[in-house]
């Protein structure tokens, strides 16, 4: 059997715009740059990721439909979406991959309706407030998840 390696790393609404978002919560990480932290966190690891990133729910949710067969597994960083878009819930759901979800912010310690997240019953973990290193984590409990 080929190695379960492949983990989809999907971020959502105004993930793309990192950088200029608030400095004093997201630092000025950009999201090219998360890229490339990210695939070193994967090498270092032996795993495989492909990145995807949209500002459509509906594109987010179809990406999840398309997975089967593709991806092993998930990282996700659903943005506001993690609060409130229950759709994204039932596509995760469908798409039936051990999933981790990760935000770079502490969304514990803010605002009341960031205390909310709709996926977070269905990932093997959350990591919260870890900024760029959260991602490194999610890929090691990932791995162990698909190792196991
Ligand atoms: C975020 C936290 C969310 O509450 C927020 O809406 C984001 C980013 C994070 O990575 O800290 O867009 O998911």
């Amino acid at each position: 059997m080929s190695a379960r390696n492949r983990v989809e790393v999907m971020h959502g609404v105004n993930l793309d715009q990192l950088g200029r978002r608030p400095a004093a919560v997201y630092g000025d990480l950009t999201y090219a740059r998360l890229q490339q932290q990210v695939e070193g966190y994967a090498r270092d690891l032996g795993l495989q990721v492909r990145f995807f990133q949209t500002n459509a729910e509906s594109e987010f949710v179809e990406h999840l439909h398309r997975l089967e067969g593709l991806s092993d597994a998930i990282v996700m960083n659903p943005g506001a979406w993690t609060h409130y878009a229950w759709a994204i819930r039932d596509a995760l759901e469908i798409a039936d991959l051990p999933a981790v979800e990760v935000h770079l912010s502490d969304v514990g310690r803010r605002e009341a309706w960031r205390q909310e997240s709709v996926v977070r019953d269905l990932c093997v973990a959350t990591v919260s407030g870890q900024g760029i290193e959260g991602y490194r984590a999610a890929l090691e409990r990932l791995k162990e998840e698909l190792d196991g």
